[in-house]
């Protein structure tokens, strides 16, 4: 079958004949749907980020997957050949997040083998492209805001990047509430799409009147929470500053470099915290899917397009170099 490796030693990414993997005791074979390319691959291919639990050198990428069971290995009752699934991207083993498409081989593929219980189910109506994203571009903004800044009803609060994640974090926070919802990216279309998807204002960062049109859009008191969804340092040194008093920055981006507080004091006056973030806990994915198919959220909009998995190296440019400004390019077997 084709997949799409990366060796990250050589940081060469190449689409490559690999034989179908079989599923061992516990484990399921899917036939992959769709595959959402995100910007944790590019860093990945970059060297910016590194696997810390791969056996080995090269990895199949794709940590975004929908598709349909094709054979489930031995002992496995909960899934039968046929049953369309989203697959949660990471699962604990030894005490260790093992995140696929990262530490073991992942969808950019034409099948892909996972355990049993990472397996969500999908019913009949959210088309593999729309669901493929919603492990990681939606969940991961998901459990930023429901779970690490607990974001209630009513709060102030700022995106930083409206990107794949940002885009889903600025609806997602429209759902349960937060007032006023600040969008920030130097996209002007990014930009745009946040007004669309619920944001209340759209803010440029690199405007000189970004403070002042900040202050404004929360009535002088800052913000309660600030996401970043960039992975840009710039983010964190800006929002830290727009935090009002137990503001939380919640760091969702990965840059790989350390943070600066250059108002220490100020921060502690504030009492203003940082907090980490990575991926979801394993309610958030089928949270999503419940509230997919209730209506109370839509990715029709979500895919900005649909590559032929042959053209992944394609798409990883496109998302790297912003080149039509995609949300979320879905990769298809
Ligand atoms: N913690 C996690 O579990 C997790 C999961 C997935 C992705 N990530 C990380 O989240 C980040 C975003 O991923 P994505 O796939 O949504 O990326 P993306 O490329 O789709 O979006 C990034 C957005 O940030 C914007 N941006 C760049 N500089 C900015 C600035 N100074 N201020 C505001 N916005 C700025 C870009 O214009 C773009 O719209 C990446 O760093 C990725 O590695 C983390
Ligand atoms: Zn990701």
């Amino acid at each position: 079958m084709l997949a799409g490796r990366l060796n990250v030693e050589t940081k060469e990414f190449a689409l490559q004949e690999v034989p179908i993997p079989e599923p061992g005791p516990g484990f399921v074979r899917v036939k992959v749907g769709a595959a959402g390319v995100c910007l944790s691959d590019v860093h990945l291919i970059q060297g910016l980020l590194r696997p810390q639990f791969l056996q080995g050198s090269e990895v199949t990428l794709g940590h975004e997957v929908a598709g349909t069971v094709d054979l489930p290995g031995p002992g496995v009752t909960s899934a039968k050949p046929g049953d369309r699934v989203v697959i949660q991207a990471g699962y604990e083993y030894n005490g260790a997040t093992l995140t696929m498409g990262v530490d073991y081989d992942g969808g950019w593929a034409e099948y892909v083998v996972v355990p049993a219980g990472v397996l969500v189910p999908l019913g009949d109506d959210i088309p593999f492209d729309q669901a493929s994203i919603i492990p990681d571009a939606v969940s991961t903004p998901w459990g930023a805001i429901s779970s690490t800044a607990d974001v209630r009803a009513g709060e102030a609060v700022g995106v930083w990047g409206i990107g794949g994640l940002g885009a889903h974090g600025v609806q997602l926070l429209r759902l349960i509430g937060a007032a006023p919802i600040i969008a920030v990216d130097p996209i002007a279309e990014a930009r745009e799409r946040a007004l669309e998807f619920g944001a209340d204002y759209a803010l440029d960062p690199m405007a000189e009147d970004f403070p002042d049109a900040m202050k404004a859009a929360t009535a002088g008191k800052g913000l309660d929470v600030a996401l970043d969804f960039a992975g840009v340092d710039a983010v964190r040194a800006q929002a830290i500053k727009c935090l009002g008093r137990h503001g939380r920055l919640v760091l969702v981006g990965l840059s790989g470099t350390p943070i600066t507080i250059a108002d220490s004091t100020g921060f502690s006056f504030a009492r203003k915290q940082i907090l980490g973030h990575y991926g979801s806990e394993a309610h958030h994915v089928p949270q999503l899917v419940n509230l997919t198919r209730l209506g109370r959220l839509d990715f029709a909009k979500s895919v900005s397009g649909r590559i032929p998995l042959s053209e992944a190296a394609q798409a990883v440019k496109a998302l790297d170099t912003k080149e039509g400004n995609p949300i979320r390019l879905v990769l298809i077997p």
